[in-house]
């Protein structure tokens, strides 16, 4: 809306106030009546101890809740420089690599996250420190990872650019994805917690076992839900899962929190990589910046393929082919396409998206819990 600005401007500027010691400027601003109804108060638990939202897919979210990238942007812009920072080597290709990724528009869904993590788990104050480095190792965790998802998947474009592997090869990709995972452990054991180091392996350990899992599935479990959404969890969402209970962890916050958090981020994560896999179907590359139409090329069926399958069990024997006749993805689209596998896939992602919102009930209402509430929302309208 044409609001939109003037709410974030006045957002920002109440946060700044609500810090330090011009908290009374806040409270004063807070009071101001034509001001106000811009600044309206967090969303409350209901009777059951969630938040007070609720969650339909294709609905916008509520007016009052805060856009998630402005309300840390002030930790998320220096981000971008000093990823570039972290990730100079003594190897002028290792270092150009390694930092053209990070000039490339992504999204910064993770650091987001685990900035707005640390800051809903201390009732809205900002991170600290050792939280924003955490979000920093968690953007170098998956850039790696999509560094060597493209080798993996012979994709072609990334981040609308081309990708990495077409530029420099499989080589050169492949060995500034681990140097990116090799300073990202770094950093990671300097933070000096060692529980967060084990969490932190821990994703790097499902995230190659969830490709894994994608690559060399025996023909039968390709069939099964329960196997596909077990591969999510470890490829996309345990990232999410873990390292917002690590910023937690980092805060110093209890066991109860620390819970909240990886359960939302879990949650979020399934929610994020289903939408992904529908967005397969009916995104365009153009506004994803990657092939679009890619996964069943790729031989991999994902959520709609499987419950159009429910549908039409002649999908089964081409699933388990890893549609390698020449006319199987097309004849799948088509069958999916008349099923109702897209809308369960929304439906799936929006249940998983609830769950997420209903994690964070735990924390007390703040704007950065509103902000992750929201992220509840834009996961499932993303379009990019
Ligand atoms: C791509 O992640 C890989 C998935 C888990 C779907 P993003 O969609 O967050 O990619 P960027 O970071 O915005 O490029
Ligand atoms: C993304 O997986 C990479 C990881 C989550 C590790 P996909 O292969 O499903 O996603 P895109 O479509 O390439 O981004
Ligand atoms: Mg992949
Ligand atoms: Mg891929």
């Amino acid at each position: 809306s044409t609001l939109f600005p003037y709410t974030t401007l006045f957002r920002s500027v109440a946060i700044l106030l609500s810090r330090g010691p011009l908290r009374r400027g806040a409270a004063a601003l807070q009071r101001c009546a034509p001001l106000a109804r811009f600044y309206s108060t967090p969303v409350q638990n209901d009777a059951q101890q969630k938040p007070a939202v609720s969650i339909v897919f294709g609905q916008e979210p509520p007016s009052s809740l805060p856009d998630p990238f402005a309300v840390v942007s002030s930790q998320l812009r220096p981000l971008e420089t000093s990823l570039k920072d972290l990730v100079g080597s003594e190897h002028p290709v290792l270092t150009r690599v390694a930092q053209h990724f990070f000039e490339l528009v992504g999204k910064r869904f993770r650091p987001t996250i685990v900035l707005l993590a640390a800051s809903a788990a201390a009732g809205g104050e900002p991170a600290n420190a050792r939280q924003v480095r955490l979000a920093e190792i968690t953007e170098m965790i998956h850039a790696a990872s999509l560094l060597h998802d493209d080798v993996i998947d012979l994709a072609d474009t990334r981040r609308g650019a081309k990708a990495v592997h077409k530029i420099y090869g499989n080589k050169v990709a492949v060995l500034a994805g681990d140097f990116l995972l090799a300073r990202a452990s770094v950093l990671l054991a300097r933070l000096q917690d060692i529980k967060v180091v084990e969490l932190l392996a821990t994703v790097l350990e499902e995230m190659v076992q969830g490709e894994m899992m994608q690559v060399k599935a025996m023909p039968e479990e390709l069939l099964e839900l329960d196997h596909y959404l077990s591969k999510t969890y470890r490829k996309t969402a345990a990232l999410m899962a873990l390292s917002c209970e690590a910023a937690a962890l980092l805060g110093g916050h209890p066991p109860e929190v620390q819970a909240a958090l990886q359960a939302y981020g879990r949650h979020l994560g399934i929610a994020y990589q289903l939408v992904d896999d529908h967005l397969d179907f009916v995104g365009s590359a153009a506004s994803l910046g990657k092939p679009a139409l890619s996964d069943m090329d790729q031989g991999l069926a994902t959520a709609p393929v499987l419950f159009a399958l429910e549908e039409f069990p002649q999908i089964g024997d081409i699933v388990k082919r890893r549609f390698g006749d020449e006319s199987d993805a097309a004849l799948v689209g088509d069958l999916v396409s008349q099923s109702d596998g897209l809308r369960r896939t929304q439906e799936l992602a929006t249940a998983h998206a609830r769950k997420a919102a209903e994690a964070l009930g735990v924390l007390a209402p703040s704007t950065a819990r509103d902000a992750l509430l929201r992220l509840c929302f834009d996961v499932l309208n993303r379009q990019a």
